[in-house]
């Protein structure tokens, strides 16, 4: 195969792609440092977008005529490229979702049918409520066990607790790949070889990795990994599972509807093929095709370059508040990614997130969805910044600047 020689990444020339960056906010240069929520569109997307509903907007899988043909190759053709971009083996494991929570839904209440009561789930103190609430209901729905793997201070997972926990009864391993708090980045091949060990099947929540690392599902060898467009510079409201070909067929489907069966009597329903079996209803096809746009984007872009350079950022950042008096990174994991989690003494963070905000810096504050995370910490919420790779160095200093001035208000 012939490589693709990308230009090196240059910051300057990818900011120019974002329209959203090149506006203001309360009179400011907007600095977008909630790229853990979602990350902003390029133009290539959002002209892909506009294209699908002036022209091409038709349903798939069902029209003989020519705009349903067309949005239905499109639609398919997206597929293969998500298929590439994680190397799964078949565009029939690309099972198109509303998103991450989607696609953990899917799973527990597919897969959970074919397990029994006594068997055991295996999640981690850092995982967001979305792969904690449809394991308790599973669990409370089927007389199965939740465990929880334990983390220590600087966020990350105590791995001889973790052996500990994981024995013949696991069922599921079910983990974080990134925290979305703390950015700690698991060790999850790893852990997917000894859950493999005990007969454990694992799904990897991809929704902080799929946009800051190459994923490679095949080298991983995780039975599920699922994600978010949205956060991946593509759009809301769509997202992937993936799964491993003979496992998926395996569980039975999710939702009945149009377009997941083969044939329906009143007597019985038979099921389509993976991976309709489990895309009951018109999809988001808007929505799955400009996933691929945006897919297309991102593989026209030198990705080590902008791993690099998040990493720059995030070790920037950390130096300059590491000068903050009273300010507490929370999640130092040795291995982590571009977000930075931060308490500081005496001062709420939604306080600060809104005199942040005044100065036209978007970040988030909150428990961000892993309360249990909060309770380990004993804190009400953090102050989160995460980047993306078409944030900078001087956004970082004004973001710094702005904090101090928050802080010397607040206190
Ligand atoms: N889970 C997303 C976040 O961490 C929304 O902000």
């Amino acid at each position: 195969m012939t490589e693709i020689i990308k230009k090196p990444f240059n910051v300057r020339e990818i900011r120019e792609e974002f329209p959203a960056l090149r506006q203001e906010i309360y009179g400011k240069n907007l600095i977008y440092f909630d790229n853990g929520a979602t990350s902003q569109k390029p133009q290539i997307v959002l002209n892909a977008i506009n294209k699908f509903y002036s022209k091409e907007n038709a349903n798939i899988h069902r029209g003989v005529h020519f705009m349903s043909q067309k949005a239905t190759t499109e639609f398919e053709e997206a597929r293969k490229q998500i298929q590439h971009f994680i190397n799964a083996r078949k565009a029939e494991e690309i099972i198109f979702t509303k998103g991450t929570t989607d696609g953990i839904n899917l799973v527990a209440s597919s897969y959970g049918e074919l397990l029994t009561a006594g068997d055991e789930i295996l999640i981690t103190a850092m995982e967001h409520h979305s792969n904690i609430v449809p394991w308790q209901m599973l669990c409370q729905r089927k007389g199965l066990i939740l465990r929880v793997a334990p983390i220590n201070f600087k966020g990350e997972l105590i791995i001889e607790e973790f052996d500990k926990l994981l024995s013949k009864k696991t069922k599921l391993l079910a983990i974080t790949h990134i925290s979305n708090t703390l950015g700690t980045i698991n060790p999850v091949k790893e852990l997917t070889q000894k859950a493999h060990a005990v007969g454990a099947k694992v799904l990897l929540d991809g929704a902080q990795s799929i946009q800051h690392m190459k994923i490679d599902v095949k080298d991983l060898d995780c039975d599920f990994y699922v994600f978010s467009s949205h956060k991946l510079f593509g759009p809301t409201g769509i997202g992937v599972l993936y799964g491993k070909e003979d496992l998926l067929d395996r569980m039975p489907p999710y939702q009945g509807g149009g377009d997941m069966i083969s044939r329906v009597t009143f007597e019985h329903t038979s099921y389509n093929e993976l991976p309709f079996k489990f895309e009951a209803g018109t999809p988001h096809i808007a929505g799955g095709i400009c996933l691929g746009t945006s897919v297309g984007f991102l593989n026209s872009i030198d990705l080590d370059g902008a791993q690099k350079h998040e990493a720059e950022l995030t070790k920037y950042a950390e130096h300059l508040l590491d000068t903050f008096e009273g300010l507490h990174i929370i999640g130092e994991a040795k291995n982590k990614t571009s977000v930075i989690s931060f308490t500081v003494d005496g001062i709420h963070p939604f306080d600060i997130g809104t005199l942040l905000d005044k100065q036209g810096i978007a970040v988030r504050t909150g428990h961000h969805c892993t309360q249990p995370l909060m309770d380990f910490y004993k804190i009400p919420g953090t102050t989160r910044a995460s980047f993306a790779f078409y944030n900078t160095k001087e956004e970082i200093d004004l973001f710094v600047e702005a904090l101090e001035k928050s802080i010397n208000m607040l206190k």
